[in-house]
């Protein structure tokens, strides 16, 4: 897996200074990288803290010094509160989401045990469909419940327009955007007005952070995938060509049959992600109408058109679909520049899914 350091750089600047000229907090999502380097380099161009997907993320960075945890995921069951706590004890300030009363009992229940009140978000569902109560009466209802519990504070609203990416065109993302802080604000009004104080907008993903200019009334970004760039990104206009930092780097093995050739690179390289609007598993960079067509463990089936050859143990550079799952499967990333492999950069958090 080769990284473009020079895009990686101009990713990561290029999207924190949209977040400081729209005079909101960047938080970007640890997930797509889980690399501890990347993070530092995250904080360094501004970012105010980090936001992860799972408590072994925020364990990960917690040894690495990072103070400013957000634990965009329900935390469930005693052993992962027990973690929650450890974590507390440790002096990082971690802000925890729920779209739920029972799961913010148990957090409530951490926050009392340490006589502290744990800052949280409240998820609300802008149209993924995942998790999120519905703006509006029903979320500010469970605010309010969960706003007179000890041991936790509501800080702020939370969502995550993933729906983003089915975006089929321009107009289409740039209503995403507004609808995913219009929901929210709409919500933190009907609270204010009953004296519940919401100082913290939380929105976020790579395509709607780019409108985060005209996003009024958010207070933090959590766009992830923008450092790597992918297929996903690329096939609904959020990126360029020029913001792709990640490929796969693949040798050809058999060229079994005219029309294909096999690599060695399968499901274990690519992750199975597919894309809605392009079909296969991944694109050649140099020339996008090769692609691949399947996937097995080891192998990927190549769809190479009419008068295109490869030769065994030929080099071919693929773009993948989605950036964070290929991130998780492999142990280390090849930094390059100018061609030449410049450092590996370390995927500190892979595998913690817990
Ligand atoms: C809660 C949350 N916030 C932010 C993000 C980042 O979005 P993206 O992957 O589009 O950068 C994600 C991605 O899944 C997410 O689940």
């Amino acid at each position: 897996m080769l990284i473009d350091l020079d895009v990686l750089e101009r990713n990561l600047k290029k999207t924190a200074e949209l977040a400081q000229g729209a005079g909101v907090k960047l938080r970007p999502h640890f997930k797509t990288h889980k690399s501890v380097w990347i993070a530092r380099k995250q904080i360094a161009y501004g970012a105010c803290g980090l936001t992860v997907a799972k408590l072994g993320e925020a364990e990960v960075l917690a040894d690495a010094g990072f103070m400013d945890l957000l634990i965009a995921f329900p935390l469930v069951g005693e052993a992962k509160l027990g973690r929650l706590r450890a974590l507390i004890e440790r002096g990082i300030k971690v802000t925890v989401s729920t779209d739920d009363v029972a799961v913010a009992a148990g957090i409530s229940q951490v926050g009392e045990s340490l006589n502290s009140r744990l800052p949280l978000y409240v998820d609300v569902n802008t149209g993924l469909n995942r998790c999120g109560r519905e703006p509006g009466e029903e979320t500010a209802a469970l605010v309010r419940h969960i706003a007179a519990m000890r041991g936790v504070k509501v800080r702020g609203l939370m969502t995550h327009a993933g729906h983003a990416y089915g975006a089929k065109q321009l107009s289409e993302l740039r209503k995403v955007a507004a609808d995913e802080v219009k929901g929210l604000a709409q919500t933190k009004a009907l609270l204010e007005q009953s004296g519940i104080p919401i100082p913290e907008i939380s929105v976020g993903s790579t395509p709607t952070s780019k409108f985060i200019a005209k996003q009024t009334g958010a207070t933090e970004t959590r766009p992830g995938a923008y450092v790597f760039g992918d297929i996903s990104q690329l096939e609904i206009g959020s990126i360029s060509v020029d913001e792709l930092a990640m490929s796969i780097l693949a040798t050809v093995v058999s060229t079994p049959r005219p029309g294909t050739v096999i690599i060695d690179a399968g499901s274990k390289t690519f992750s199975t992600d597919v894309n809605p609007h392009r079909p296969g598993y991944g694109f050649l960079k140099s020339n996008p109408s090769v692609y691949i067509e399947r996937l097995s463990e080891e192998h990927g089936i190549v769809k190479v058109p009419e008068g295109v050859r490869y030769e065994i143990g030929e080099l071919l550079e693929f773009i993948p679909n989605h950036c964070c799952t290929v991130t998780n499967l492999h142990d280390s990333l090849h930094g390059i520049r100018n061609g030449k492999v410049e450092m590996m950069i370390t995927v500190d958090a892979r595998g913690r899914i817990q």
